[in-house]
């Protein structure tokens, strides 16, 4: 079903990992797509295999002011203003608390939280002047379960919580709905590059999970294509996990 008809979507991170399948799934539903990544998105593009005038990817880095205005003017100018941001971009490296640097806190903040800011500040003005919007950020189900050694990521993610569910309140007159996914983790290449040296962390993971298998990126995209949907116009502030019946809230 293309739920999305022409609408446009900014995804950050879109380059690999959730953000690819997201792109995907939502170039299924109708949606042209703006990729956002510091990485090149060329696969992202091929695997979503729309016409060149329905896709587009910017090389930007998402904790900087400067390259989200870029990013949003070619967005603009190429495929219309922006209906559905998915902030997908995000960085989870470990470190015990003892060893964590204010330099290692703040760069989790800038990529997984202050880039939210930017983005936000944005998007939302072309939001409110179609009165329609979705904003969809992928935070995690660490928040809840708040493992050793992530002090700064579940911060940084649990702030995404905290600023969705107020943008819920101050845009809903505008027909501008705010959400955040849970995930579990999720096997893409970011977590096999964080978590090469403890794989052990995959299986303690499915202890936790009710359903006893890996999450996928493909998991996580069905939540995204439904919370961008006109269906879920009714859902907002709300954090929503994804993973396997291991948080209930
Ligand atoms: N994989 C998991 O286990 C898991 C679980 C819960 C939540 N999440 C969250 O989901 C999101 C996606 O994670 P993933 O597993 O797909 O990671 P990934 O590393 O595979 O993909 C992340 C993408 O974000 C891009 N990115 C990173 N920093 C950027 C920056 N400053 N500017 C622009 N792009 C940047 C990377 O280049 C990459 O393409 C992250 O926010 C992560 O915190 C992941």
């Amino acid at each position: 079903m293309r739920t999305l008809n022409d609408k446009v979507v900014v995804v950050t991170g879109g380059a690999r990992g959730l953000g690819k399948a997201i792109c995907k799934r939502l170039a299924d539903d109708g949606a042209k797509i703006a990729i956002a990544d510091l990485l090149d998105a060329s696969e992202t593009m091929a695997l979503c295999g729309l016409s060149r005038d329905r896709i587009l990817q910017k090389k930007c880095d998402v904790s900087s002011a400067e390259d989200i205005e870029a990013l949003k003017v070619e967005v603009n100018s190429t495929l219309g203003s922006c209906d559905i941001l998915v902030h997908s971009a995000g960085i989870f490296p470990t470190c015990p608390f003892d060893e964590l640097t204010f330099e290692l806190w703040r760069k989790v903040f800038s990529v997984n939280l202050d880039s939210a800011f930017h983005l936000c500040k944005a998007f939302i003005p072309g939001m409110k002047e179609k009165k329609w919007g979705r904003i969809i950020s992928i935070s995690s189900n660490t928040f809840y379960i708040a493992p050793p050694a992530l002090a700064h990521y579940v911060a940084s993610k649990g702030g995404l919580i905290g600023l969705h569910r107020v943008l819920a309140a101050e845009y809903a007159e505008f027909g501008i709905t705010a959400n955040t996914i849970a995930p579990m983790l999720t096997r893409t290449e970011g977590a096999e590059e964080y978590f090469a040296q403890q794989q052990e962390i995959f299986d303690m993971a499915l202890e936790w999970q009710d359903i006893k298998r890996p999450a996928e990126a493909a998991d996580i995209v069905g939540a995204v294509s439904f919370l961008a949907s006109e269906d879920a116009g009714f859902i907002t502030g709300q954090t929503l996990p994804v993973d396997g019946g291991t948080v209930k809230l």
